[in-house]
């Protein structure tokens, strides 16, 4: 299985030049690597100017909605980003579900709209601080994979790869050690061996993401076996990404 490594710019940078140049850094520093399938999730609005220069890597959306059109102001629709070049879209990151409210329900319209056409998408899961204190990471993990999951059947769901991101460690610094992030992993597995059976559950990709460095990298891939990374922070900076990518492969 090849490793995913996923770059989420967020709201970042704030000029198209910044954009392109942290674009070209990391197009640059990627070229020789062939054995990591990287994609990289600028701002909707820098998509447009990276279509035709992404070729040594797939470009992906931060989001999306799940209606095809019509009056829904602010939002972009998947023909849009599918017309954009964009092959893989995050759905349910926590930053989406803590700021803007996106609810179990609304994940799981996003998931089955985007198994509905030929993008890829990478569902993102994971327990708050307050949860993790109260000991409900399970609880939690289950729930919001049950239901992101419901309706899709085991065809469709082949296209999906879960992230396992733990809230409390998303740009605080404080990643979860390998440890305790492997056993979130082999929870995840299990849950889908249960929806689905093992041998679809064995073929799903599970990333990790939550305040991934260089220094802590190879952890998640080495020792605990996740099948890639979704790095926020650390992606600003292509020096610094393509260091993870290169630690990893
Ligand atoms: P971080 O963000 O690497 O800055 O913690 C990860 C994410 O939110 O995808």
């Amino acid at each position: 299985m090849r490793l995913l490594i996923v770059a989420n710019w967020k709201m970042n940078p704030r000029t198209l030049r910044g954009a392109k140049q942290l674009f070209n850094s990391v197009k640059n520093g990627a070229k020789k690597i062939k054995n990591v399938e990287i994609v990289i999730c600028p701002s909707f609005v820098y998509l447009s100017n990276f279509r035709s220069r992404a070729s040594s890597f797939k470009l992906g959306a931060q989001n999306c909605f799940w209606e095809e059109k019509g009056a829904y102001t602010g939002e972009i629709s998947l023909g849009m980003l599918e017309d954009l070049g964009c092959q893989y879209v995050i759905i349910g990151h926590s930053e989406r579900r803590g700021y803007f409210k996106e609810t179990d329900e609304m994940v799981n319209k996003k998931l089955k709209a985007v198994l509905g056409i030929k993008l890829n998408p990478i569902l993102c899961i994971g327990e708050t601080k307050e949860e993790r204190n109260k000991e409900e990471t399970e609880t939690v993990l289950r729930r919001q994979t049950i239901s992101a999951l419901k309706n899709i059947s085991s065809p469709k769901f082949s296209k999906v790869t879960i992230t396992y991101e733990p809230v409390w460690a998303i740009g605080t610094g404080s990643p979860c050690d390998a440890e305790e992030a492997q056993k979130m992993g082999l929870l995840i597995r299990k849950i889908i061996s249960e929806l689905y059976n093992r041998t679809i559950s064995k073929k799903l990709r599970i990333l990790y993401g939550g305040s991934v460095k260089s220094k802590n990298a190879a952890g998640y891939i080495k020792e605990a076996h996740f099948q890639g990374l979704l790095v926020g922070g650390a992606s600003l900076n292509a020096k610094e990404f393509i260091q993870i990518i290169k630690i990893v492969s």
